[in-house]
């Protein structure tokens, strides 16, 4: 499963994570974002609609690796596999989620913020983590002086992650993909701006890893 979550992150430098308020805009969105270059996409579980949004983008976006975001409990995570996602991520790490991903075909990206969190993480067998929430946390210096001590972790750090600084992270030894909203601003959503995504996902692909 390490290696199914691996070959996911690193499709792309960036993965969109997508706050769904319309389940409508789900498909046109995650298509402009595929049309850039972003196959992975993370849904968040914080509207009524993302469900039936990773249902539509798995089932009708061609190319697209649906996955779901804030995962809080067990019932979530079969609920967000059931719906298509293809990984899950969680900001955070609990007891019940990683029972949840014990059972469970599809992988988990578990949230982890202190060197404590990340050990008790490789001591369940994870090598790859969300750094959570990552500029309010440290930002890229932070998660650069644990790549000595903790050699063999990697790390997604999402949460106010943008074009200007996903650079510095991108450029870590420990950072394999960052996660960031910015490729799919609500204004752009809203207006229908697909055209304008795509070339925010182009740029974001660009990205240096
Ligand atoms: C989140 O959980 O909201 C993600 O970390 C995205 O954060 P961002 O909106 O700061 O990119």
């Amino acid at each position: 499963k390490t290696n199914a979550l691996l070959s996911i992150l690193k499709l792309q430098p960036v993965v969109p994570v997508l706050v769904i308020d319309d389940v409508a805009t789900a498909v046109p969105l995650a298509r402009a974002l595929v049309a850039g270059g972003l196959k992975a996409i993370e849904i968040t579980l914080r509207t009524p609609a993302a469900l039936d949004a990773i249902r539509a983008v798995a089932n009708e976006v061609e190319g697209a690796v649906p996955g779901a975001g804030t995962i809080l409990n067990a019932r979530q995570y079969e609920e967000a596999v059931d719906a298509g996602s293809r990984f899950i991520v969680s900001p955070g790490t609990t007891l019940e989620i990683l029972e949840a991903a014990r059972k469970s075909r599809v992988p988990l990206l578990p949230g982890a913020a202190t060197a404590s969190e990340v050990m008790a993480l490789r001591e369940e067998g994870y090598t790859v983590m969300k750094f959570f929430p990552a500029e309010q946390a440290g930002g890229a210096a932070y998660l650069k002086s644990l790549s000595s001590p903790l050699a063999g972790s990697v790390f997604c750090p999402t949460g106010g992650i943008t074009a200007q600084n996903a650079g510095d992270y991108l450029s870590l030894p420990n950072v394999i993909c960052v996660g960031g909203s910015w490729v799919a601003p609500k204004a752009m959503v809203e207006a229908g701006d697909w055209d304008g995504i795509t070339r925010l996902a182009m740029e974001a692909c660009k990205l240096a890893r």
